[in-house]
């Protein structure tokens, strides 16, 4: 497969067009489409003005490390006018991922869907067949280049402001008068659902917004969801769907509404910290249409739907934290015997600027990302973190990544001299096979929200997750048995969740907010697992300058 990342302009929400950088000219990119087991080999071919790498959110990548794609930290960047071939097995994982670029900005909008089949002529899915499929990817359009966005937001140490709209596959889908004062309401760029009376639809659901988590509904609908993350979950029915970036949703449905109507879809955000911080107060909306139809010339009623509102912390924290694991023969059970332990409280705060660092122009304090205070940077020289890992290179990153934050405090209400942190490159390192325990911990200092932590290279069990402070007590409210499997968890704001992995991939593997904004603010830090099995770098592997 081929991935031309390029410029070309769209227009929409009847501004004048603007350039955007995408691949193969669609917004969202091409799908993926693969079984398990396949051999995948993309090559990214940049013909845009930026350096970029691609993603391949939730792929483990075994045997691979290399084309995980995170800028500097398993490859240089694909410069403007160079190539790079992502090579890699798609094993032990089934259900819907996406990809998205690991580089600036640009995720915005160079991103697209992974699907991932059964094997041929091994088991099917673990649910009845559904009569079609449909891919949703959720996204967040600016009016403005949202590189330059994020530029300007750096130089003055700011946040980056909200979206103008969301998206469902690319359009945002509202009525618009374009026309300026005439009545004449044009429907504009709408995706359109359409739906065969009675038959089942499996709706794979992706957040590929950038900094925020959404709500998902269909009017006169309802959905059984059957995976999160590509990974298999017991039957849960609900009338809404909550993914925050980074996570995916399948869900059933049956289509046995009153097909003379049309229902209205939509997306809308979800964000706690309202009004302390400032999010895009629209909505996507799509249709969903029953065909053969008699009289479809006639106008159809359109149902709306209710969306929760933007702060309803019950409804998002009801779905996220009741998924569970469909338990199958020779699947992945959780490990009981923990060898790490850690405490990794997290927040928003404020650093100071190293000297010559770039990103702080005033050399003034700047918001800044940090967990267990050390505020996450990536290599600043020619060594990406993974090549440094490889052959031995030092002085890229150190090995000091705190187990548990500096001093315990009331995570909820820190004192505000808390706040400070510096910058640093610091990794936590896993023996090989060790089993780890993460108590993720948000800390509300600037505002209480929720944080998706994404972790590269595995899935982690979700044991449980709450609110306030996390206590040892907890642990007897841990699911042993069937936890949901995740890439990214949403940690309940002002509150905590407890992961648990297998360090079994070799590798240099980050752990970072699926908020696009808080990466590059330092709400990062990243996994060394050490292993003598980790393959040499391609011979294609960009370098960071000749
Ligand atoms: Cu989907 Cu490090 O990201």
């Amino acid at each position: 497969m081929f991935f031309q990342v390029g410029n070309f302009s769209v227009s929409q929400l009847c501004k004048p067009a603007r350039v955007i950088t995408a691949v193969n000219k669609q917004l969202p990119g091409p799908t993926l489409h693969v079984r398990e087991g396949d051999t995948v080999v993309v090559h990214v071919i940049n013909n845009s003005p930026y350096n970029v790498t691609v993603h391949w959110h939730g792929i483990f990548q075994r045997g691979s490390q290399w084309a995980d794609g995170p800028e500097m930290v398993t490859q240089c960047p694909i410069r403007p006018g160079r190539r790079y071939a992502y090579r890699y097995n798609v094993t032990g994982q089934e259900g819907t991922l996406w990809w998205h670029a690991h580089s600036s900005t640009l995720r915005a909008t160079v991103y697209g869907a992974i699907v991932i089949k059964p094997r041929h002529g091994e088991h099917g899915y673990p649910f009845p067949n559904p009569d079609k499929e449909e891919i949703l990817l959720l996204g967040e359009w600016w009016n403005d280049d949202v590189v330059d966005l994020e530029r300007q937001a750096f130089l003055t140490g700011d946040l980056v402001r909200p979206a103008d709209a969301y998206t469902i596959n690319g359009k945002p889908g509202r009525l618009y008068n374009c026309s300026g004062g005439r009545k004449r309401r044009r429907r504009h760029q709408t995706h359109k659902l359409r739906v065969q009376s009675n038959s089942t639809y499996l709706l794979r659901i992706i957040n590929a917004a950038v900094n925020t988590p959404l709500f998902f509904k269909i009017a006169g609908h309802s959905f059984t969801v059957v995976a999160a993350d590509a990974s298999y979950t017991t039957r849960y029915s609900t009338d809404v769907i909550v993914v925050a970036p980074g996570q995916t949703v399948d869900a059933l449905m049956l289509a046995d509404a009153d097909p003379s109507r049309l229902y209205y879809m939509a997306a809308s955000p979800y964000q706690s910290a309202v009004p302390a911080l400032p999010f895009s107060d629209t909505t996507a909306t799509g249709t969903v249409e029953y065909v053969g139809q008699r009289n479809t010339k006639r106008k159809r009623r359109l149902m709306m739907v209710r969306m929760p509102k933007v702060n309803d912390v019950a409804t998002a924290h009801r779905f996220l934290s009741s998924l569970t694991a469909l338990v199958r023969r020779g699947g992945r059970t959780v490990p009981l015997a923990v060898d790490t332990r850690m405490f990794v409280a997290f927040r928003l705060g404020v650093a100071g600027c190293r000297k010559g660092q770039t990103r702080c122009a005033r050399n003034a304090p700047v918001f800044a990302g940090s967990m267990n205070n050390a505020s996450f940077v990536l290599p600043a020289g020619a060594v990406p973190l993974l090549e440094a890992h490889y052959r031995n290179v030092s002085g890229v990153f150190t090995r000091d990544f705190p187990d548990n934050p500096p001093v315990p405090f009331d995570y909820t209400r820190p004192p505000a001299r808390l706040g400070f942190t510096a910058k640093s490159t610091r990794v936590k390192t896993l023996r090989y096979n060790a089993t780890v325990e993460v108590v993720l911990q948000n800390t509300a200092l600037v505002a209480r929200e929720s944080h998706p932590m994404h972790l590269h290279g595995f899935n982690f069990f979700v044991l449980a997750q709450g609110f306030g402070n996390f206590h040892a007590a907890e642990k007897r409210r841990y699911n042993l048995v069937n936890p949901q499997e995740r890439n990214t968890v949403a940690v309940p704001p002002g509150g905590w969740a407890v992961i648990r992995f297998v360090a079994d991939n070799p590798g240099m593997w980050l752990m970072h907010c699926h908020f696009d904004a808080h990466l590059p603010i330092g709400l990062a830090m990243a996994f060394e697992v050490q292993s003598s099995d980790l393959p040499p770098p391609p011979a294609d592997l960009p370098r960071c300058s000749d």
